[in-house]
């Protein structure tokens, strides 16, 4: 096979570009700190990016202007009185780190960005955008506040007073605080945080609609702070500043060694928050918690991840949280411990609820209740609508599953009650829906109603940090269309303050090589760029004193930190992040982490193999064909942590190091070959992930590669052309068939539906990605309810296949965060048209393909200011039309690469008619 390289193609468009070249360039999408006018950072150097926008061909920035002022009309008359970059030659438009005046506490700053194109025009300024500082380390003018220390014969319940015979929790506290606004005010924030989670409000309305904050961090070293704009909530005279607490991550329980009363953080939730207001005058007041806050108890009596809530609505203080509450009963407050941990403001997209799923079905089930079925696997809550007598007890219980006589299966929440209480306050309609817990289900049995609910009276409510959606992807098969959306539901929901392993049972925990695997199909389907680069930071709080990353972060349950292809996230996934969003700072925050991660294992391993300090060495984790290969993953591993250490070494310019890391590979590569393959290409153990790893990270010597895929290839055949990797082989299996030259039997694995495959889950009715191939069968019915998600997205990394390949967007590579890549479409049988779009950072990239009697199709969008490889395989005879115009280029040559400036394309290739036919049956 040899390449046609035609790096001229886009002069063939010339045409185009003078007819189009009119359109100013725009800059879009302006972000700081990766967040869309973030309110509250304390970050003193943010970054600041922008997507070029440009109609036309080959469109580029020569060079932008960054203005930035505190003052939105002075950005708006092009002054930047607090930073201007002038006229910096440059085409770069992510993580432009601020360089100004120093940045004050407290302040919001506006900024906006010119652009000038390939001919040195200049665009209008963009619209214009901005951020605004939090507390930049300051001192927090208010005191941590907690629940009241109470006698046998106080109102408030004492902490931890039992409500069943195995959870012990905390009741929910209720907090208030009144305070008088005498004169205009023209600003007013609200910065807040719990250890815990907390919603506040103001006068009674809910300030802002994050869930769960402040999130979850290691709570020992650091903890999130929220800002809120709450200027409007404000009113002239009396007002009333109040928030809820509950246990949370805090103080309630996680994961599966549950750990409550003797909590993994803390054993009581706690609250700090401040008001900041500026009146008219100037003045600014503050008001924050303090000993002269009052405690009390409301309807909710308990909220817990694990357990689920109870709110008694005959309990309820009706106007607690207004002013002309009579507040008796209620006590002061007590002090809270505070933490040593330090707080920085949220640096990553809240939680929110992203949507409301209508019930689809509601049935009887044998023990009298009613199921509610949405139709689909989901995170979040269930939101009930009913009449009933004061005090009916109305209890919801959640399931992904059902058993054979339509009664929940929960078996596989192993000590997750999952269960939500609501106790009726007679009101002719009421409307329940938890605060504090959340869910893995698609049914809910709700009992104790008076009569038979309509379909109505319950909806399903989604809960998952507020990530930007960034793909669309659609194909003629809606096998692999429900493929894509399970993928799509399983991150949705598992990425909940960290991204989790699983939603239901008690684990929901931040397991490592999870998010390894998953991290490039998670930045094609959403904008992650935020939400892992906080995580990264829990990654490395969580690093042992020796050096090892751990297996979940934050680290709670395990005390045994660093299995192989877990604890390599921590060097894997900051190198990946920079790959993915361009932002060298994350390569510099971790490298040292990185390092100290290298010498622990380079310390236990000095011959190159990876055999000792291996920990919990899960292998790959839930394979079908036993774990005969774990030297050779964790080996394969080292050598992939060594080579991304030489390339961040590279990137950083650290010579040395870089020349430590290159020796090191090359040692691990060659003990690798000594140890694990033979003279035949056979790599030991024989898995097929261990070729696929083997191959992934380039241990075979050159010349026994095609062999080496020759033997995977006879593993699937053995296996009747099915798959046995797990957790850590599935990400390769179709993208190494690919690139290996054999798609077909990629595209035979995704729309396989016999066990074991994707398909099989879908086929008996999966709707999210199954922890498991066997969750469930036809001949052994559910797999063991000790490990059995039906909501976990490690399977779920053939999405990276989905757009890399199928669709054909960068999985030939791609460099500088899509600064340039390849668009290498692989049609395959069984697929008649493709589309896919997704928003990198630098733009929105498009493609598509659809077959025709006389071949393919394509469409293909390359965003401004970014360049691309479109490479096409073709039959020996096939004509290419590139826009409608015919390339002449040596027809022998198989595959073809046009490389190309920004535009719209749209690529032919036509057979000639004579092999039609066998064209298209062959590919
Ligand atoms: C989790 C997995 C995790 C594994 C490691 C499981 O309990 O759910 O996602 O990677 O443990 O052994």
């Amino acid at each position: 096979m040899s390449d046609s390289v035609m790096p001229g193609a886009s002069q063939l468009l010339s045409k185009h570009v003078e007819e189009s070249q009119a359109a100013s360039l725009r800059a879009e999408h302006l972000t700081c700190e990766m967040l869309v006018n973030p309110l509250g950072t304390d970050e003193p150097h943010p970054g600041f990016s922008w997507q070029v926008v440009g109609t036309g061909y080959n469109r580029l920035q020569s060079a932008y202007r960054i203005i930035v002022s505190d003052d939105r009309q002075t950005v708006a008359e092009g002054l930047g009185t607090h930073w201007d970059t002038g006229h910096i030659q440059s085409d770069e438009s992510l993580h432009i780190v601020y360089r100004g005046r120093p940045l004050s506490p407290f302040t919001r700053y506006y900024w906006t960005v010119e652009l000038w194109d390939e001919n040195g025009s200049n665009s209008a300024a963009a619209q214009i955008a901005w951020f605004e500082t939090g507390l930049m380390g300051g001192t927090w003018p208010a005191t941590w506040i907690m629940a009241p220390d109470v006698g046998p014969e106080g109102k408030l319940p004492p902490a931890g007073t039992s409500y069943d015979n195995e959870f012990s929790l905390d009741p929910c506290l209720y907090l208030r605080c009144s305070f008088t606004i005498g004169r205009p005010v023209v600003s007013a924030r609200l910065y807040a945080t719990a250890l815990g989670v907390y919603k506040a409000s103001l006068n009674g309305d809910p300030v802002g609609d994050h869930e769960f904050a402040p999130g979850w961090t290691d709570y020992a070293k650091r903890l999130s702070y929220q800002t809120f704009d709450i200027t409007s909530n404000l009113v002239l005279g009396d007002n009333v500043l109040a928030a809820l607490i509950s246990d949370g991550w805090y103080s309630g329980y996680v994961g599966y060694n549950r750990r409550k009363p003797a909590a993994h953080y803390g054993n009581k939730p706690e609250f700090l928050a401040f008001l900041r207001i500026v009146y008219e005058d100037g003045e600014v007041e503050t008001i924050g918690t303090g000993p002269h806050w009052q405690a009390g108890r409301g309807a909710l009596v308990y909220s817990d991840f694990l357990k689920g809530e109870k709110c008694d609505a005959t309990l309820a203080a009706l106007g607690w949280d207004r002013p002309g509450f009579l507040a008796s009963g209620w006590r002061l407050c007590g002090a809270g411990r505070g933490t040593p941990a330090k707080l920085e403001a949220q640096r990553e997209e809240p939680i929110r609820v992203q949507m409301e799923i209508p019930a689809v079905a509601v049935r009887a089930a044998p023990d009298g209740s009613w199921v509610f079925d949405f139709g689909q696997n989901i995170v979040g809550r269930v939101r009930l609508r009913l009449a009933a007598p004061r005090g009916t007890s109305v209890s919801i219980r959640h399931a992904e599953a059902l058993n054979p006589d339509g009664s929940l299966y929960t078996a596989n929440l192993r000590s997750a009650p999952a269960h939500d209480i609501y106790v009726a306050s007679g009101e002719s309609e009421e409307l329940y829906e938890p605060q504090f817990t959340f869910h893995g289900f698609r049914y809910a049995a709700v009992s104790g109603l008076p009569s038979q609910p309509s379909l109505h009276a319950a909806v399903a409510r989604v809960l998952g940090n507020d990530l930007r959606r960034t793909s669309s992807f659609e194909t003629s098969s809606e096998l692999i269309n429900r493929l894509h959306a399970n993928i799509a539901w399983s991150q949705r929901g598992n990425f909940l303050a960290v991204p989790t392993d699983c939603p239901q049972r008690d684990e929901r925990l931040g397991w490592t090589a999870d998010a390894q695997v998953f991290f490039h199909t998670a930045a094609y389907l959403a904008d992650v760029s935020a939400f892992y680069r906080k995580w990264l930071v829990d990654v490395q709080d969580a690093q042992s004193e020796d050096g090892a990353f751990p297996d979940v972060a934050p680290q709670i349950c395990s005390d045994r930190n660093g299995a192989p292809a877990w604890g390599d996230a921590g060097v894997l996934v900051p190198f990946w992040h920079y790959e993915r969003y361009g932002d060298v700072r994350i390569l510099r925050d971790h490298y040292p982490s990185m390092r100290r991660w290298m010498n622990y294992v380079g310390r236990a391993n000095p011959e190159g193999l990876r055999l000792h300090e291996l920990n919990l060495n899960y292998g790959d984790w839930l394979s079908l064909d036993g774990t005969a290969s774990k030297p050779v993953l964790a080996t394969a591993y080292y050598a992939l942590t060594a080579q991304v250490m030489a390339k961040t070494a590279e990137i950083l310019e650290h010579a040395e190091d870089l020349a430590e890391y290159t020796r090191l590979h090359e040692k691990i590569r060659s003990s690798f070959q000594r140890a694990f393959i033979d003279a035949a290409g056979r790599v030991q153990g024989g898995t097929q992930t261990a070729y696929l790893l083997g191959l992934y990270t380039g241990m075979f010597p050159t010349e026994l590669e095609e062999a080496a895929f020759g033997h995977f290839v006879a593993d699937l055949e053995a296996h009747d052309w099915h798959l046995t990797t797990g957790f850590i082989g599935v990400r390769h299996l179709c993208p190494i068939l690919t690139a290996y030259g054999r798609p077909d039997l990629a595209y035979h694995l995704v729309l396989d539906t016999t066990y074991p495959s994707w398909g099989y889950s879908i086929v008996n009715g999966a709707t999210t990605v199954w922890e498991r191939w066997d969750g469930w069968t036809q001949d052994r019915g559910f797999q063991t309810p000790s490990m059995n998600s039906f909501n976990h997205y490690a399977f779920g990394a053939v999405g990276e296949w989905l757009y890399g390949s199928m669709a054909g967007i960068g999985a030939a590579g791609q460099t500088g965060a899509f600064k340039h890549f390849s668009l290498s479409p692989a049609p395959g049988k069984g697929i008649e048209w493709c589309s896919a779009a997704f928003d990198s950072p630098r733009g929105s990239i498009r493609a598509a393909w659809r077959r025709h009697p006389d071949g393919i199709s394509y469409e293909f969008a390359i965003p401004a200011n970014t360049t691309a490889n479109i490479i096409l395989f073709r039959e020996v005879d096939a004509r290419i039309l590139l826009n409608n115009q015919e390339i002449a280029d040596d027809q022998d040559i198989h595959k073809v690469t046009l490389s190309l400036g920004s535009g719209n394309y749209q690529v032919n290739v036509w057979h000639k008619p004579t092999s039609h036919a066998q064209a298209c049956n062959n590919l």
